[in-house]
């Protein structure tokens, strides 16, 4: 990347001079914040950092938006007390944040100053001097103001008042300007935000085409604009290609196209990112001699430099083909996707990059290539992270278009006149649409999941109306919808006119759905919905739907799930046996915030979900290894489960379960074989479901009698030798913690993070799965402590505080730092064990 800001700068310079000043970004982070609207207020201001999310501090409580309803699309009826569906914090109620905006007389020259939200949680109102300059009320949209005509010469005050209403949300929404706020200065004549749409319209091995759309302001129409366009390539700052074009501009907009020879095509295999940066000249012209015999047109290039812009782009197909499914750079691939909602777990919903990428680090080791983001506009941090560490993205923007799912949700603005002759769901579209669509991550966009409205006619016009949005204004990207009413969406026509159909939770549906509807592809937008806790198990280990536990956690033996949908294994067998099948995108990725479910009626206090493949201490359940043992083509997994230490289970059936990508084991208890297990062949039945499809994508020995002792599995390959081994040993008395950074160097920047895993062995290093002991948590040095979490999602204890209980041994605490280089001490201690102790250094 330094390597790239030295040639974008090297290009800038030797374009010579500016005329005009040059466009500038701020990043506004430092704001005072106060609950309520009182901003007349003089007490009770709080200094505060933006991305800033007001109730991630908590405390938890039962009350916090406590919600008696039922919910219809979970086949719920009869009204009842749900706990803890929105996190049990105090998202609701309203928050201003207030901070000066200093502009010098010389800014004030005829260029634009506009103030980007990249979301605010929620209906926003910004005033700039005390008058209103925009009301945006979508909390996970981007907008942007331009506040110029607000603006004086000196200190400006900007004020934004949020609101969140109780019960507008299915899950934790955050609160607060939770995503960064930006000034962007721009020159007079200028290319204005989300100016640019780069596509590719044809890409081969030996050269592609780029097609830039380039909108500039501050020009009249007919005025000859001359851009100057190059392609340079991300990793190398190679500059490719160049097109200089003079063109009358009409209607604001200017279009070139560039050849660019040998390009490397993005692929998450292969995430290779280019750069097309636009320069913006007046004072060319396009002189026309109709006297001679031949007319002739002279075109002279501008020379008067008054912007420059660079915008991300790369270069690859995609394409949907009937029966054969979805083709990246023409080759056949099935989503290895998962779901994710925006918050962060302990950091709740502000936004932090270092946070996200070890998200997605942890989901790339799992073979993970797609994002899908549920149910709302993502950051552009995640998708920046998308093109840079290669995941497909689905985008999605809306859990409920006009009809509700919750009394206070987006519903209520859906239709609603947006005040510039738009609804507001057009502009939230349009939005959507001009933020990502240069981004070669977001391959398709989602109009919606589960909205109600697939029940009704109206609802099949309005996904016609929302895709035909997207077509217009991206025509390069299919559109899909996450649909669960099987029964209406197949006869009333609405998964009918989708370019891609994206069932949510129908696998036992697939075939039919494959029949009947005309594009011969499926999608498993939403998928699996299995819930599980980290490190716990409950016996018998038993299949099935909606069972709960006196212990209100689910178990990690991964049998068990909603009513409406089903365990992993089931979707493997759809995406192995069905070509027509592309993939799927797995409820969900981590735990979150909200949606305790199966605990989520009268079942305080549990307050977060058990859906993730990891828990919301960023740390893997089983299932990880499951969903790897199928995902990840390079490197073998071999995990076995459960833990070995089940005193009181002496003589007891206690099922082995192994997740591999090795063909068959065997597995010994203390020394005495258990036999081979190999993987079943599928059956040709169809759909392949229950334990049938377990017995395809798992090893299990069902009838192990608990001993203490050990238990060892042995991989072999395909000619039978034996490939790897894990052992899971009974762990003595709880001896010491230990530490375990994710990375030993941050940046010093005030925002890296380092996620340091505290787990408690035994005095030979043996995990202790069980232990809950409380450990104490101190930082000092170069940087600070910033929060912890356990994966408990009973557990009420701050996030915020630097002690936690363990859950099931184990807890992660995140580490921040500051912003100068130098050395970070970490210690970890609990009672009765060996302090741990770690340093990580900041550069
Ligand atoms: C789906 C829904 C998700 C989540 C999930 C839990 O129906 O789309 O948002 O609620 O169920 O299983």
């Amino acid at each position: 990347m330094k390597r790239l800001l030295v040639t974008l700068s090297f290009i800038i310079t030797a374009a010579g001079a500016f005329a005009q000043a040059q466009r500038s970004e701020t990043i506004l982070k430092e704001w005072d914040f106060r609950k309520g609207h009182d901003i007349e207020a003089t007490e009770g201001w709080e200094a505060v950092s933006v991305p800033h999310d007001w109730a991630i501090y908590g405390p938890f409580d039962k009350a916090n938006d406590l919600q008696t309803v039922a919910i219809v699309q979970n086949g719920e009826n009869v009204a009842t007390e749900k706990t803890g569906r929105t996190g049990g914090l105090p998202y609701m109620g309203k928050g201003a944040y207030r901070r000066t905006l200093e502009v010098t007389e010389g800014q004030l020259d005829g260029r634009r100053h506009i103030l980007f939200f990249d979301g605010a949680m929620s209906e926003a109102q910004v005033y700039v001097n005390g008058e209103k300059v925009c009301f945006w009320p979508y909390g996970y949209n981007s907008f942007h103001c331009d506040v110029t005509e607000h603006l004086k010469a000196g200190e400006n005050e900007v004020t934004v008042l949020l609101e969140n209403r109780p019960q507008s949300s299915r899950w934790y929404p955050g609160a607060g300007l939770y995503r960064k706020v930006r000034h962007i200065m721009l020159p007079k004549v200028h290319i204005p935000v989300w100016g640019t749409y780069v596509t590719t319209p044809y890409v081969g091995e030996d050269y592609a085409t780029v097609n830039v759309k380039t909108k500039v302001n501050g020009v009249e129409n007919g005025t000859p604009v001359t851009l100057v366009t190059e392609i340079i390539a991300h990793d190398s700052g190679k500059m490719l290609a160049r097109s200089i074009d003079t063109q009358p501009i009409f209607n604001g907009e200017l279009e070139q196209n560039i050849t660019v020879e040998n390009p490397q095509l993005w692929s998450p295999e292969n995430p290779a990112l280019y750069h097309a940066v636009t320069e913006v000249y007046l004072g060319g012209s396009i002189d026309t001699d109709w006297n001679m015999e031949r007319p002739a047109i002279t075109v002279t290039h501008g020379k008067d430099k008054q912007d420059c812009h660079g915008t991300r782009f790369g270069f690859r197909t995609i394409e949907i083909v009937p029966d054969k499914g979805f083709f990246l750079n023409g080759q056949a691939r099935k989503f290895q996707g998962v779901c994710m909602h925006h918050d962060l777990g302990p950091l709740g919903a502000a936004i932090n990059k270092a946070a996200l990428r070890r998200q997605l680090t942890i989901l790339k080791d799992m073979g993970c290539d797609a994002i899908r983001t549920s149910h709302n506009m993502p950051a552009e941090e995640l998708i920046e992270l998308c093109d840079e560490m290669g995941f497909m993205v689905m985008c999605e923007n809306f859990d409920e278009w006009d009809i509700a799912k919750c009394e206070n949700g987006y519903h209520r603005f859906f239709n609603q006149d947006s005040g510039n002759g738009q609804i507001w769901a057009e502009r939230d579209m349009l939005n959507m649409l001009h933020h990502f669509r240069n981004n070669p991550s977001v391959v398709m966009w989602s109009i919606g999941n589960e909205v109600p409205s697939q029940w009704k006619h109206e609802g099949v016009k309005v996904a016609a109306w929302l895709q035909d949005i997207c077509h217009c204004e991206d025509p390069t990207r299919p559109v899909t919808c996450g649909m669960d009413q099987y029964n209406s969406v197949v006869i009333n026509g609405f998964a009918e006119q989708l370019d891609i159909v994206g069932f949510n939770y129908k696998v036992d549906r697939y075939i039919p759905a494959y029949q009947i509807l005309p594009q011969k592809i499926i999608l498993g937008s939403e998928t699996a919905s299995t819930v599980s806790s980290r490190g716990v198990y409950h016996f018998p280990a038993k299949l099935g739907a909606a069972i709960m536990h006196e212990d209100h956690q689910s178990s990690s033996y991964d049998t068990e799930y909603c009513w409406w949908s089903n365990i992993p294994d089931n979707d493997f067998a759809a995406d192995e046996d069905y070509p027509w099948c592309i993939g799927q995108f797995v409820w969900t990725g981590f735990d979150y915030l909200g949606e305790p479910s199966p605990y989520d009626t009268d079942a305080w206090p549990n307050h977060s979900s058990v859906f993730g493949i990891v828990d919301l201490a960023y740390i893997p359940k089983d299932r990880f290894y499951l969903y790897r043992s199928q995902w990840n083509e390079t490197d073998a997994t071999l995990h076995v489960l459960p833990h070995w230490n089940w005193e009181g289970r002496e003589g007891e059936v206690t099922p082995v379960f192994v997740y591999t990508s090795y063909p068959s084991a065997e597995l010994f208890v203390n020394g005495i074989s258990q036999g081979v297990r190999k993987f079943a062949e599928p059956d040709g039945q169809v759909p392949c479901l229950g334990e049938k499809a377990m017995e395809r994508f798992r090893l299990m020995w069902n009838d192990v009698v608990y001993q203490p002792g050990e238990i060892r599995v042995v991989a072999y390959d395909s000619d039978g030798n034996a490939a790897a081994e894990k052992v899971v040993r009974t762990a003595g008395k709880a001896a010491a913690l230990k530490l375990t950074p994710d990375r030993d160097v941050l940046n010093a920047d005030g925002e890296d993070l380092c996620f340091v895993n505290v787990s408690l062995v035994d005095k030979e290093g043996n995990p202790v799965p069980a232990d809950s002991r409380l450990v104490k948590v101190k930082v000092s040095g170069a940087g600070s402590f910033k929060a912890i979490a356990n994966g408990d999602p009973t557990c009420l204890e701050s996030f915020q505080q630097p002690q936690m209980h363990l859950f099931s041994g184990q807890l992660t605490v995140l580490v921040q730092a500051g912003t100068q280089p130098g050395d970070i001490s970490v210690e970890v201690s609990g009672k009765g064990v060996k302090k741990a102790t770690l340093k990580i250094k900041t550069e």
